[in-house]
Formats: C-alpha cells, structure tokens, sequence
C-alpha cells in the first residue's frame, strides 16, 4: 500500500487534504490525473447502471435532506460504531477493529458490545498507539456529522450531512414514478457525496470520513426481489471484470448478520494489499425504507399497477459502491512493476483503456523539429479526448512517465510525420508500436478505448 500511496503522490492521482498544513486525518485530494481517473469511473458506472439499464433514471439529490429524513431510515438511531478510550494514551478506537487486527478467528459483527469487550480484556488486546491494554466500556457512537444551518443554533438547526445517498432515491421514488412514467420494475441510480464520522485504521483512500458513492435502488414487487438481488450482485460482479479487475482479486462474502432492513446482503470484496475489503454491497431491503418513509412523511408510497390495479409499497434491491473505495481497487489491481530484459525495471498502470486518465500522449521526437506539427496533432485530439503532451526528456524517459499513469498510447512526432503525415503510436503494455496517418488516428483510438 505504502508503494501505491507514495506513487499516487508522485505522479498527481492522490495527494493529502491539505498537506500544507500537515494534512486532516482521512482526508484526500485527487490530483489531475487522479481526478480524471475518477471521472471515468463515475461516467462508466452511470452508463452501465443508469444509460444502458432499461427503466433506469438518475437523480442528483442535496446533500442535506430534512433531519426527519434520517430518523425515518433510522440513522439516528442505529447508525452507530462501537468505540473504546485507551485509558493510558487516551486515543479512540473500533473495538470491531481491535478484534479483526488480533485474530481472524472470531467475526466481530457477530458479537455484542458486552462480549466485544470482554474478549478484547480477556485476550490483552494491546492499543495500537501505546501497546498497553485498558480500556474503558464500549459507547456506541454516531457516525453522522451534524452542524447547524441558519444564524441560530439551536435543536430546530440541526442538519446532518448525508451519511449515504440512498435516501436521496428514496424521497424522491414518488417524484421519479410520476414525471418519469416509471412501471415497476424500475431504478433509481445516484452518484454523489457522504460523510461519515469514521475513527479508522488508515489504509488510504479505502475509509474516509467524506467519500462518494454510486447507488443504484431497484424498485420491484414483492415476490421477484429475490430474483433481482441475485441478478444485481452478478451485474455488479461482471461490471468489476469489465473494468478489467483480475478475477483472482474478487470475491462474495454473504453477510453474516443482516441489517435490521435487510433480507438478503452479500458483499464484494477485493484483495487490497492489507487483505481482502468490502467493496459493494447488493442488499435486498425489502419494503421497509418505503414503508418507513410513508409513516414519517404521511405519504402514500405506494405504486398502482395499471395493469391489475393492484397498490402495493414497493420492495428495493440496492446496489452500492464507493467511488473513491473503488477507484482504490483499481488503481492497486492495475500496478505492475516489470524487469525489462535490460535490466531496467518499468512501472506501469494496466488501467482499461476506457479508464485511462489520458488516452493518449503527443510526443515531439526532437523539440526544435517537431513540436510544430506534434501540436497540431495534440489540438486535434483534444477535442476528442483527453490527450496530453511532453517534449521534454529523452523519449525513452518520457514513455515510462506514460506507462506509470496508464496512458495507453504514446503517439511520436518525427520527420516521416513532416513527411508524410504518419505517426508511430506506442502501445502500452505491448511496447509495440504501428504507424498511422493522422487523419486514422481519431478512429483507431476511439475504436481502442470502447467500454
Ligand atoms: N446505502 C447503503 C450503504 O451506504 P455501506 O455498506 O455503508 O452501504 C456502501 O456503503 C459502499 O460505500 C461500501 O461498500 C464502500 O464501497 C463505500 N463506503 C462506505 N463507507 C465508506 C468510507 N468511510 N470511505 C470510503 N468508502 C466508503
């Protein structure tokens, strides 16, 4: 991990929030190649689960939603982590997560606080700061942010921000169902901002305290849930090998205790280098957010189907990823570092072409020479893609800056290009390389980088 970090920062994918002034704990900022790599993690989800999911719509909800909202989903209540004090250096900690570092025996979900914190004393658990082990009672803590809107604070100020965005799809399912037209079975998919109080073990960009999340609601009648939830957790599975995610790396983990709205859950988890990790979770949550929604708001949630006239609250199946999670995934899955026959090792991003953060770069061979036309070149693209361009360095050099960020083609400028208007293009992982007339070379990459 401490490899794909330090890489991040070099090369502009990720850097430390504000890391001028040391940074803020489980906070992370994308850097111009990290940001178009997320980008296209967002715009390729949406067109698998939003574009090219019949009956599907999308929504774009506020951030803060009326505090009501969030008693009704029950996150006031119960959305909650069992934290411990270290009595001796006073730092705070998932007792959850205290167990799972010390055995992997022993499911932590499975336990309740009381024996959480009788095995943790019974075994010594050791602080990870201190290394001492006494600690105080287990307080369930709410990971809800709250602040206060308007100039008065007071409890009527009280506002949250949004700990998920899938109650942005349920408020709005009567609003989608009316302007949409919507017939049963149909989706609501969101892209969008959360924020959770997370005390966390580090691991990057893996648990964050604001994060964004792609979450897609499937509404359906009770009786074809089951065969939806299944559906669901293939369609996100066979999403994940069609970024190209290695096989090997991807499991399911049906879960061991459900939640208090849910039938049927089973995760994804990928291999990150600390170990296999939640990634997605397919959940089928019956009709209980619905239906919580309709005795909070006095709103009939219910769906009329015209073609029995039957009325009925609708049963969700959901799925839901992290962006920021999975873009993690990607950026470990895709990193290999090669030892050339040379002896030279070469470090490269195997990224999907379609995720890519730059489908191509423009490369003059010799500055003086060639840039004129290299920037012709790099215009034209532009338009089409994000393209970028480097003139400086050897041209050995610069391809290996191409490979660590993953762009899959490198596009070099030489005389036979003053000539005759060819260019040679550079293959990624291949290293081979074909030439072609520039007016092919918007077709040939647009061809190459289809999702
Ligand atoms: N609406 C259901 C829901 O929010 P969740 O399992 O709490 O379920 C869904 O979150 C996904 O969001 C997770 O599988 C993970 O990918 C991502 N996620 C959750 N908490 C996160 C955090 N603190 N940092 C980064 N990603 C997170």
């Amino acid at each position: 991990m401490e490899k794909i970090v330090n890489l991040c920062k070099q090369y502009g994918f990720i850097f430390q929030g504000s890391e001028i002034y040391d940074g803020l704990a489980n906070t992370w900022d994308y850097g111009p190649v990290g940001v178009e790599l997320k980008n296209n993690v967002k715009k390729l989800w949406w067109k698998r689960f939003v574009q090219e999911s019949m009956n599907s719509y999308g929504v774009d909800a506020a951030i803060f939603m009326n505090p009501r909202v969030w008693e009704a989903s029950g996150h006031v209540g119960s959305f909650t982590d069992p934290l411990v004090d270290c009595k001796e250096c006073k730092t705070r900690h998932r007792a959850d997560n205290l167990i799972s570092g010390f055995t992997d025996k022993i499911n932590p979900d499975t336990l309740t606080d009381e024996e959480m914190i009788k095995y943790i004393r019974d075994n010594k658990i050791p602080c990870p700061k201190c290394g001492k082990s006494n600690y105080t009672d287990i307080r369930e803590f709410n990971l809800m942010f709250e602040t206060n809107r308007g100039v008065v604070k007071d409890s009527s100020s009280l506002v949250y921000l949004r700990p998920e965005t899938a109650q942005g799809e349920f408020v709005n399912f009567l609003n989608v169902y009316r302007t949409a037209r919507a017939k049963i079975p149909f989706g609501i998919g969101q892209i969008g901002k959360s924020f959770r109080n997370e005390i966390t073990p580090g691991n990057f960009t893996f648990r964050t305290i604001e994060f964004e999340q792609m979450e897609h609601q499937l509404f359906c009648k009770e009786g074809t849930d089951s065969e939806f939830y299944k559906q669901y957790k293939e369609k996100a599975m066979n999403f994940l090998y069609d970024l190209g995610i290695k096989k090997e790396n991807l499991r399911f983990k049906d879960h061991d205790k459900l939640a208090h709205y849910a039938k049927e859950a089973c995760d994804i988890e990928y291999l990150f280098p600390f170990g296999f990790g939640e990634l997605w979770g397919t959940h089928n949550r019956t009709n209980y957010d619905l239906s919580r929604h309709q005795e909070y708001s006095k709103k009939s949630m219910e769906y009329l189907d015209p073609e029995t006239n039957e009325k009925y609250i609708p049963y969700v199946v959901e799925s839901s990823v992290g962006c920021d999670r999975l873009t993690l995934a990607i950026l470990c899955d895709a990193y290999e570092c090669q030892t050339l026959e040379s002896g030279d090792t070469r470090e490269i991003m195997h990224f999907h072409p379609a995720l890519a953060p730059y489908k191509a770069c423009v490369l003059p061979l010799v500055k003086k020479i060639h840039s004129e036309k290299a920037l012709e070149v790099y215009n034209m693209l532009c338009k089409n893609f994000m393209v970028t361009y480097d003139e400086s360095g050897n041209i050995g050099k610069r391809y290996r800056r191409q490979d660590v960020i993953g762009t899959p083609y490198c596009i070099t400028i030489d005389d036979d290009t003053l000539n005759n208007n060819t260019v040679t293009i550079r293959d990624r992982d291949t290293m081979e390389q074909v030439t072609l007339k520039i007016d092919e070379l918007v077709n040939y990459i647009s061809n190459n980088i289809k999702f």
